[in-house]
């Protein structure tokens, strides 16, 4: 497929105002989404777990309006008005409007909530991002009642993406591949897929605790961040390397190997925290206690045998996964010797996910 294949034809029906409701959910990469060149395309794929309790709900109010040459829309989040999302809105529609060709002619009013506190560190862009492309696509449907159910779900994908990259994740569950890359048969940079080969017993209902070891602001931005991998001293081997990583994983699914997969999402982690250090300029996300969690969780594996894990996002947040069979004892440590070290004593507990719905 390529872009053109998301241009509508004309719409024959005319609809002239409607509400649309999606609930949409977060997720977490295990091998990362780190670089980007024009028009939201990755330098490498990537995969993720989708989750199951950091969802955004959106609804979507929609009125068809005289004047025809602006955007025209109103932002709340729970229920108040927040015009400081205004601008990432705007910048999303002109990405999108060859798409989406009706986006001029209604106002709309995007009210959104997160399931997760706001200010927790946890990046709603994936999540909001792709509930808000569902509405649109949900208006796309009643003005063309012949899309696919198939179709729909890549294009809402797509336009995801062009909202923020890991929201094309965030479409579908359980395993999510975006980004072309040979071992995966059907991957692609336009949006994401849904993994398509067999996955072991062991990653069902995988569990994630998310520590919030820093609530605050993003120290760096998604946007900066990605643009420090132009020029990036190491940036051809990390590609190269996001490629090698999920031909592995490929393998680890299929067999169930919790050691292998250790080693290979928790590298994955750091390297994306290396490639921050050794951009110019140079970043350090972690925070002390994302360090002395990292330690506690490799004592504990060490102790116990268990097959505890973390992973990073770009930030000091800490995600530790563990299997199902395992979680109870897992969790036991996680609360009395982990939580310490959140901010506020803070976490979330969430597993595995699956696809985005309309309510
Ligand atoms: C570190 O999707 O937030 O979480 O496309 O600029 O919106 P934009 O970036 P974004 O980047 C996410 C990066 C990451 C890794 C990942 O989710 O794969």
């Amino acid at each position: 497929m390529t872009e053109q294949d998301f241009i509508p034809e004309v719409y024959h029906s005319k609809i002239e105002n409607g509400k649309v409701t999606w609930e949409s959910p977060s997720n977490i990469a295990l091998v990362k989404y780190w670089g980007k060149k024009k028009n939201q395309i990755p330098e490498n794929p990537s995969i993720s777990f989708t989750l199951n309790e950091c969802k955004t709900i959106t609804t979507l109010n929609y009125t068809l309006k005289e004047n025809k040459t602006d955007f025209e829309f109103d932002v709340f989040l729970d229920g108040k008005k927040e015009d400081a999302f205004k601008p990432k809105i705007q910048t999303f529609f002109e990405r999108i409007e060859s798409y989406v060709p009706f986006l001029r002619d209604y106002y709309f009013k995007i009210e959104t909530s997160n399931t997760f506190p706001h200010s927790s560190g946890i990046a709603s862009s994936a999540s909001g991002m792709s509930a808000l492309a569902l509405c649109l696509m949900s208006i796309e449907k009643e003005l063309n009642p012949e899309l696919s159910d198939v179709f729909f779900n890549q294009k809402a994908s797509f336009l995801a993406r062009l909202g923020s990259g890991s929201a094309s994740r965030s479409i579908e569950g359980d395993l999510i591949v975006w980004g072309k890359t040979d071992s995966i048969t059907g991957s692609t940079d336009l949006f994401g897929i849904k993994y398509p080969y067999k996955v072991h017993e062991n990653f069902k209902e995988y569990q994630d605790t998310i520590l919030l070891v820093d609530k605050g602001e993003k120290q760096v931005s998604s946007t900066v961040g990605h643009n420090l991998m132009h020029n990036h001293p190491f940036a051809k081997n990390r590609f190269d390397q996001a490629h090698e990583n999920l031909e592995t994983l490929k393998t680890i699914l299929e067999s169930g190997d919790l050691n292998q997969f250790i080693a290979l999402i928790e590298s994955e982690a750091l390297t994306l925290h290396a490639m921050m250090m050794t951009s110019m300029p140079y970043f350090i996300l972690m925070k002390p206690n994302t360090l002395e969690i990292i330690n506690k969780i490799w004592s504990f594996r060490k102790d116990t045998g268990l097959h505890i894990s973390f992973t990073l996002d770009a930030g000091a947040n800490v995600h530790v996964l563990y299997p199902k069979k395992e979680a109870k004892v897992i969790l036991e440590f996680i609360k009395n010797e982990l939580v310490a070290y959140c901010q506020n004593e803070q976490y979330i507990c969430d597993r595995i996910g699956f696809d985005a719905k309309q309510l």
